[in-house]
């Protein structure tokens, strides 16, 4: 380890279980120095294991629904007394969508269900970065970080309506990012990661086939939950701190490549 994260508070939100994206990037931090205030919608706080890791971690929890903004102003106000301060890193790893919870295809989409899943997976992210500006809650050179998926630039037709909202997010970056920059010197980016066998990503129809096919198709293979950690580590240093209003590919090069030999092997 390097310290990279030596004397930066954050939010983590989004550890489930060991197998989040969110619950191995607030590990690897707290292996960089930093300190953190966990935070899950309160439904995944019964469901999930969240305590252990706090416990592990030396963090205290805070639940919110990240949709709700009176449950997101006192984690913000509650986590700067906590922590001692201004915050300088915040994870939003947060997805969810009722149409594929309920294997409703995307051309039959039930619009409230389409509007639930948009207010989770995308707008949330608005909601957290406003209530992070209006309070001045971030530290100059801060970073916020945001988990997307491909399937925001190119179709993959099980990913169904979370594509749309991936876009959305990735919009939020660049849109916030650009006040963020300007007024508070903070950076705001999303990580488009490689299909990861998490609680979230095994939802997908056809997760299976759609994470070996991603596998072959990447000249480094797929990143893994491990490997985004420490990618979100480089993102909350202060080694990145120029990097703002991106979506960072982190996927062993599957978005670039047309095709690779294996796949080519398939159909030869
Ligand atoms: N797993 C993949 O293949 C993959 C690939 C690319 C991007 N992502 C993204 O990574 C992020 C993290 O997902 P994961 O794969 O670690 O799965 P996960 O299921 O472990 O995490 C999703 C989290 O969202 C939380 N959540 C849902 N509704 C919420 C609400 N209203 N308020 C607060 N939190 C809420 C859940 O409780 C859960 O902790 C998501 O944005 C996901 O879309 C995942």
């Amino acid at each position: 380890m390097y310290n990279l994260l030596k004397g930066k508070r954050g939010i983590i939100f989004g550890a489930l279980d060991e197998n989040s994206i969110a619950w191995k990037t607030a590990e690897r931090v707290h292996a960089e120095g930093g300190k953190f205030v966990l935070t899950n919608a309160p439904i995944a706080m019964r469901m999930g294991q969240i305590k252990q890791l706090a416990e592990k971690t030396g963090s205290e929890i805070i639940p919110a629904d990240a949709t709700n903004m009176d449950d997101l102003q006192n984690l913000v106000t509650k986590s700067m007394e906590i922590l001692g301060g201004k915050i300088d890193f915040v994870l939003h790893s947060i997805g969810m969508s009722v149409n594929v919870r309920k294997n409703i295809p995307y051309t039959e989409s039930n619009y409230d269900f389409t509007e639930k899943g948009w207010d989770v997976s995308a707008l949330s992210f608005h909601k957290v970065c406003q209530v992070l500006y209006k309070n001045d809650a971030m530290n100059e050179w801060g970073s916020i970080v945001a988990l997307s998926y491909m399937a925001a630039q190119r179709t993959f037709p099980d990913y169904n309506d979370m594509a749309d909202n991936k876009a959305y997010l990735e919009s939020i970056a660049r849109s916030f990012g650009y006040f963020f920059g300007k007024e508070k010197k903070v950076r705001v980016n999303t990580i488009s990661q490689s299909p990861t066998p998490t609680t979230a990503g095994q939802g997908v129809k056809g997760f299976d086939g759609f994470i070996a096919y991603a596998e072959k198709m990447s000249p480094l293979g797929n990143a893994t939950a491990q490997d985004c950690a420490d990618y979100t580590v480089s993102l909350f240093s202060d080694l990145t701190r120029k990097v703002t209003m991106q979506n960072l590919f982190h996927d062993g090069g599957f978005s670039n490549t047309g095709v690779s030999q294996e796949v080519i092997e398939k159909f030869s």
